[in-house]
């Protein structure tokens, strides 16, 4: 036990940081016996003073000068929770620069330009642990950085924004269309009043970019990422989906094939048997498959002030602890290098659902555009008559490019009135 205590700068004291700020001050004793000295608080960088804050912050921490905070020689660790790039950026550098640790929820900024926050911790030989980042809660990047170090991980598997798997879960259970779905999230605080950056793919592409990179030693950064959102998605994907045992998720996926990664956000099908498939509401999880240790899931609130913390405050122990014995944790791993695999090229399973006339000969001349392109069927199903006919095909795996050459056929073909939905198939539904 050292008598000297650990002095923490927090940036940042909103939905996460005022969370931050209660738990040290609450579990002040406990945190001091688990790190082995106390732990204090110096200061807490804000940009409004007088703003409404959720915790009472202690008299005299608050302040406007972020800069100054984190280039004091007493702070052993910043505790980065502003979000976006700047100035996190700079405080995060200027912070290790100083000599401090940091630690940081911000996955905009991690997944943008990880590479210059790693390289500048590593000369600092200070660490960088950002757990908060992908997951809220839920521990999934230190099992990746650690507890499966000695295994090798061939594919993530994430649903990782809550308020996406809340909107999908609305649909699917009350068979309402997305802009209604999103209402009611918004209503209930799942949804931001601009929701772009989580029902675009923008919040989930960021986390597998973080997620690639740790599972795969392979710098992957926000740009390598394929995305797409759920704003497309119809009741009536939603609808086909249950019609085969499936359920619609936006799955954060990074694949290991060839040594080459895929990494990719979009909405996609899964089988209802998927543990996946049981992931309700706002939760999130994440599915890692290994060669040794197989199938591993991770599950839990994936955002929320207090959870968020809770992953915050996981990491500031760790540093902490890393602090009083002279060491540092494992540092940034990217020596596969493994190259990025372009999205044209990316394999999976396809659902198709095209309206076509009907008349003898379609199911022939829609089954040939498929085999033109070398994709090849796995079921077809007719649904409705007349004006009403519709033909949905899954097929076996294709890549994305013989997909998209396959869809531009149908949609110059004479029978075929309209293409009306295209949606990748994870998992083996059927
Ligand atoms: N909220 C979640 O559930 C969640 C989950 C996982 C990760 N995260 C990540 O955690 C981070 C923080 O999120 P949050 O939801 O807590 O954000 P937030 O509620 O908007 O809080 C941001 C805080 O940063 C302060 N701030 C903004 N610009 C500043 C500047 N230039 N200098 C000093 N302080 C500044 C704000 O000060 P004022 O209060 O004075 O405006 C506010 O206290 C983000 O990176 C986010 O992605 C959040």
């Amino acid at each position: 036990m050292s008598d000297k205590p650990l002095n923490v700068a927090l940036l940042g004291c909103g939905s996460v940081g005022s969370q931050v700020v209660r738990l040290l001050t609450e579990q002040a004793d406990d945190l001091e016996a688990r790190v082995g000295a106390p732990v204090r608080l110096v200061g807490v960088a804000v940009r409004r003073l007088d703003a409404p804050r959720e915790v009472e912050v202690p008299e005299g921490l608050l302040t406007t000068d972020a800069e100054s905070l984190v280039a004091r020689e007493d702070v052993d660790v910043v505790v980065e929770v502003i979000g976006g790039i700047e100035p996190a950026r700079s405080l995060i550098l200027r912070a290790l620069e100083h000599g401090a640790s940091v630690v940081s929820a911000n996955k905009a900024l991690l997944a943008e330009d990880g590479p210059t926050l790693f390289e500048a911790a590593g000369k600092a030989s200070r660490d960088l642990y950002y757990e908060a980042a992908v997951a809220g809660a839920i521990p999934i990047l230190r099992p990746l950085r650690e507890s499966l170090a000695g295994d090798r991980v061939t594919r993530v598997l994430g649903i990782v924004n809550g308020t996406t798997n809340f909107i999908l879960d609305k649909m699917d259970t009350s068979g309402a269309g997305f802009s209604e779905a999103l209402e009611e999230a918004q209503e209930l605080g799942y949804a931001e009043a601009d929701p772009t950056a989580d029902v675009e793919g923008f919040d989930a592409a960021a986390k597998a970019a973080i997620l690639a990179s740790l599972a795969f030693h392979t710098r992957v950064t926000a740009s390598d990422v394929y995305r797409e959102g759920i704003s497309e998605v119809t009741a009536a994907d939603v609808a086909s989906a249950r019609d085969m045992g499936a359920v619609v998720k936006l799955l954060a996926i990074a694949e290991l094939s060839d040594e080459r990664v895929s990494v990719r956000v979009h909405p996609a099908m899964i089988p209802r048997s998927h543990p996946l498939a049981s992931v309700r509401e706002a939760y999130n999880a994440v599915f890692v498959e290994s060669q040794a240790a197989g199938q591993l899931m991770f599950y839990g609130p994936g955002a929320g002030g207090a959870p968020t913390a809770s992953a915050v405050l996981g990491d500031l122990v760790t540093v902490a602890r890393n602090r009083l014995t002279g060491t540092t944790g494992a540092g940034e791993s990217a020596y596969a290098e493994r190259e990025v695999r372009p999205m044209g090229e990316t394999t999976t399973r396809y659902h198709v659902a095209i309206d076509v006339d009907d008349r003898a000969g379609v199911l022939a001349e829609v089954a040939q555009a498929f085999a033109a392109h070398d994709v090849s069927i796995q079921t077809v199903r007719q649904e409705g008559r007349g004006a009403d006919a519709q033909l949905v095909v899954v097929s076996h795996q294709a890549t994305d490019a013989q997909l998209a050459a396959t869809v531009d056929r149908l949609r110059q073909m004479e029978i075929v009135r309209d293409v009306t939905s295209v949606m990748r198939v994870e998992g083996d539904a059927e």
